[in-house]
């Protein structure tokens, strides 16, 4: 029974089954395809609208040392995930790593906890591009019914319908096929690189010192009740609840965490790239390393323009410069936003379909979802289901905690990537590598120990929450994936 649930597929095995006529998708991705991909899916929600917040409510001016902290813990992370992505080139990311280093149970959960990620992911970002849609209708004096808007802090029925017929219309366009969605990528991530940096150079003019002042705020105890809510890292240790101060940098960080989500997905990806070995770690460092850079730039300039105390949390990037008096600034800002939003929502549900994908593929869920389509040769059924539910849980769902669930999700994902490394150095040394993590074992273990620090930092009850989900996943296991697993039927067959 043990040996069962800590079953390997080796990694042949994983890269042969891609080759099977009915299962292969198409190899047509270069590092640069890579760079943009990740860069396309990796500027989001989390820059454009998490920085107002948590500068607002927990950093200060400091939230540009969150997103420093944010960017160690991922580029640790990316250094693990490129040495597996460039050993076991195969749709799947985290989920596939597992299966060939840890067995089959915790490939199950990573794989459970991927769908997480990235479906809910693609919700948060969904809501976040419908909120600048109505902005910039706003502006032209056009305002949906509140039934059909946002439902943060919303009371009553209510489906953000925007948000809702985003999902919808990208899950068409993936349907029709990665190269047609790979060029889309490249026009719309042009257009939010552009703004990003239009916010940075543009922005730097109206920089006042004393907004930096202080860089760090004072520690202030958050008002007594709602324990659930404080970082879990406080609760552990008595401490009074507490935002700002040195351990507020570290609780943005684990929020604008989210904005850093992404680069593991290029890792997704690694099946339909024409040379894995070579553009797969490429592709994953280069994006993370111009995230990071253009993050720490914009939080600088934002917090700089306006006191962090009066920053708003829809749209902090364009409202910062109607505070400064440019009005148009703020409207081309938006409408960047909108665009870029776009992107990053299209990519992580191509990641999340890609994860779907490759889990029935194993058989752990209905083989029916690993079909690819005859002419279009994407797997299209589960693009289809995962587009519709998405849709609907962004239609009905607020974003904020949401995506504290996302990140909890994905760190999680990195430890066991960290892990993974160290083990199949040891069990598969004979492997070819194109790309080695640098100090195995100290980086995954750094890597392992700094997203675990984050983890701690998020609220009580995203723990709760995510716990919930992932006992969900070990039943639809137990009574699906265990008896229907396509390694056990071959166990089986050559066991007669
Ligand atoms: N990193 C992506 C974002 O910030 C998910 O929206």
């Amino acid at each position: 029974m043990s040996s069962a649930l800590f079953r390997t597929k080796n990694v042949e095995q994983s890269i042969q089954d891609t080759e099977e006529p009915e299962h292969a998708l198409r190899k047509t991705l270069s590092a640069l395809d890579l760079t943009v991909f990740g860069v396309g899916v990796i500027i989001g929600t989390g820059i454009f609208v998490l920085t107002g917040k948590v500068a607002k409510e927990n950093a200060g001016p400091a939230v540009s040392l969150a997103f420093v902290v944010a960017g160690v813990v991922c580029a640790l992370a990316a250094l693990c995930y490129a040495e597996f992505a460039s050993t076991v080139p195969v749709a799947g990311s985290a989920y596939t790593f597992s299966y060939a280093t840890l067995g089959e149970l915790p490939a199950w959960i990573i794989g459970w906890d991927l769908v997480l990620e990235f479906a809910l992911g693609t919700a948060v970002v969904a809501v976040g591009w419908s909120g600048y849609i109505r902005s910039l209708l706003d502006n032209a004096g056009w305002h949906l019914p509140a039934a059909l808007s946002s439902r943060e802090g919303a009371h009553g029925f209510g489906f953000d319908i925007l948000a809702a017929a985003l999902v919808l219309a990208l899950t068409a366009i993936l349907v029709v096929g990665v190269k047609l969605s790979a060029r889309v990528t490249q026009l719309v991530v042009a257009v939010k690189v552009t703004v990003v940096l239009i916010v940075i150079v543009a922005g730097a003019f109206f920089v006042s010192g004393a907004n930096y002042r202080p860089f760090i705020p004072a520690p202030q105890p958050v008002p007594a009740g709602g324990n659930l809510k404080a970082p879990l890292i406080q609760l552990l240790f008595g401490w009074a609840p507490s935002n700002f101060g040195v351990m507020g940098i570290f609780t943005a960080a684990s929020v604008v965490f989210f904005a850093f989500i992404g680069f593991d997905i290029v890792a997704t990806a690694a099946e339909e790239t024409r040379n894995p070995q070579r553009d797969m770690p490429r592709g994953i460092l280069g994006s993370l390393f111009i995230c990071t850079a253009l993050y720490v730039a914009v939080s600088i300039v934002v917090t700089g323009m306006q006191h962090y105390s009066d920053l708003s949390v829809d749209a902090p990037l364009a409202d910062a410069f109607k505070s400064a008096g440019h009005p148009w600034y703020a409207g081309v800002i938006s409408f960047g936003a909108a665009v870029g939003l776009t992107s990053v929502c299209m990519i992580l549900l191509l990641g999340q379909t890609r994860v779907f994908f490759a889990m029935s593929r194993d058989g752990l869920l209905p083989r029916f979802f690993s079909h690819v389509h005859p002419r279009f040769r994407t797997p299209h059924r589960p693009t289809i289901l995962l587009g519709v539910i998405i849709a609907i849980v962004a239609g009905f769902t607020s974003l904020s905690e949401l995506a504290e669930l996302v990140n909890i999700g994905t760190l999680f994902a990195f430890i066991v990537v960290a892990i993974s490394v160290v083990i199949l150095r040891r069990t598969r040394p004979d492997l070819p590598r194109s790309f080695r993590t640098p100090f195995v074992p100290w980086v995954p273990i750094l890597s392992v120990c700094a997203s675990l620090w984050l983890m701690l930092n998020l609220p009580a009850e995203t723990w709760l929450r995510f716990a919930i989900w992932l006992l969900i996943g070990v039943v639809v296991y137990a009574l699906y994936g265990r008896s229907h697993s396509r390694l056990a039927e071959r166990e089986a067959a050559s066991a007669k």
